[in-house]
């Protein structure tokens, strides 16, 4: 009897192991998840080879105090380029009026200058992570004039030739996000502060004082839903086509490429095709791709060739001239914090095993579509 129960025990052990392995619930699921197999290839240095300026990605801390996460972003040739995520942000570098504090982003431009990364500074006038002295200030047009002229001085001044590539010193690979999503998703302007107290003229304030702080940069307006036609890209154009007009310095259009699974848009190349012959470059500058969770083999695979997809699009485009990622790996991603039920975004998992998306990457460099 008691022999026959022991029997039946180890026949269903295994079984019930397996089951519950499988069901999507349980962590050491991913286990059983297609990982990426084209790792041998660094992103940064196909996609050099290939013609465009950088792969890179968008880090801050903490996650550059984590050890493991300094060892996969400096593994050699993976990536080119960093945006800080939050440290050179109005909260972040002016939180009381004419008091900058710069040293985490000076500590970013350090690890990325170790690493052999150009940098991207990221951003100066946006409606977020804005300091409420700013917000609420309640200033006339002109005195918020004054404070975004001195807000992006004070920033891209102190940066202005610091935020260059130790190995190759080309000015050229340093950019500003200037002004950070301006428009509504119907095209209209958003009604931020600075809007509504100044009007349009905002915009060319701010780039008019980039320029004079460093005139070496490449100044970008970044947005996101702006990456395939639509009415908000529409809208981008006209704006930077009136200020190429009016000979307001801007350089670039940058598309956040803050994507859903499935749903990339058809029409990037065209678009940003459009962009690009206004005589401005383009980038993608945080590029993600979430997903409705949990993950399974179905969507990394829909992720690969998402990713292709996107990064195909930029190699499409002679004026689109690199791929940042909005961060690399799952651990540390915004999307789960701001997306509820979304997450699993980014090329590698939370225990940085490089998922099929890596080789949608490496595929769309190559000029393979997945
Ligand atoms: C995000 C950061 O990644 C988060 O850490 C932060 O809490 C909120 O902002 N568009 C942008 C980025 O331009 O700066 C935002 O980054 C994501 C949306």
């Amino acid at each position: 009897m008691l022999r026959f129960k022991l029997q039946t025990l180890l026949r269903v052990i295994p079984v019930l192991f397996l089951s519950l392995s499988l069901h999507p619930q349980f962590r050491f699921v991913n286990a059983q998840l297609p990982t990426g197999t084209e790792t041998s290839t660094p992103l940064n240095t196909a996609i050099v080879q290939a013609g465009k300026k950088y792969l890179g990605d968008m880090s801050d801390f903490p996650e550059l105090n984590d050890e493991q996460y300094l060892g996969t972003l400096k593994t050699p040739g993976l990536f080119g380029q960093m945006t800080p995520g939050n440290s050179m942000k109005w909260d972040a570098t002016e939180p009381t009026r004419g008091q900058f504090t710069f040293s985490n982003g000076d500590a970013i431009v350090a690890i990325a200058d170790s690493a052999g990364q150009i940098m991207r500074g990221h951003t100066c006038v946006w409606h977020n992570q804005l300091p409420s002295w700013v917000s609420s200030g309640g200033f006339s047009a002109e005195e918020l004039t004054e404070i975004v002229e001195e807000h992006v001085k004070g920033v891209v001044g102190h940066w202005a030739g610091k935020m260059r590539n130790l190995l190759t010193q080309t000015p050229i690979s340093d950019s500003w996000d200037v002004v950070n999503e301006a428009f509504n998703d119907d095209g209209t302007m958003r009604e931020s502060v600075f809007y509504t107290t100044i009007g349009e003229g905002y915009i060319a304030t701010a780039f008019n004082t980039a320029r004079a702080a460093d005139p070496n940069a490449k100044l970008y307006i970044n947005d996101y839903n702006i990456e395939g036609t639509s009415a908000k890209s529409t809208a981008m154009i006209n704006l930077v086509k009136s200020l190429k007009s009016q000979g307001v310095p801007i350089d670039g259009i940058g598309l956040q490429g803050h994507f859903i699974l499935g749903q990339i848009p058809n029409t990037l190349v065209q678009n940003m095709q459009a962009m690009t012959a206004l005589g401005v470059e383009v980038a993608f500058t945080e590029v993600d791709i979430r997903v409705e969770l949990p993950e399974t083999e179905e969507t990394r695979e829909q992720q690969k060739a998402d990713f292709n997809k996107v990064v195909e699009a930029c190699m499409q485009v002679e004026g689109c001239v690199g791929v940042t990622l909005g961060g690399f790996t799952d651990k540390y991603s915004w999307v789960p914090g701001t997306f509820p039920g979304f997450g699993a975004a980014l090329i590698y998992d939370e225990e940085y095993v490089a998922k099929p998306a890596y080789d949608g990457i490496v595929d769309a460099i190559k000029g393979k579509s997945d």
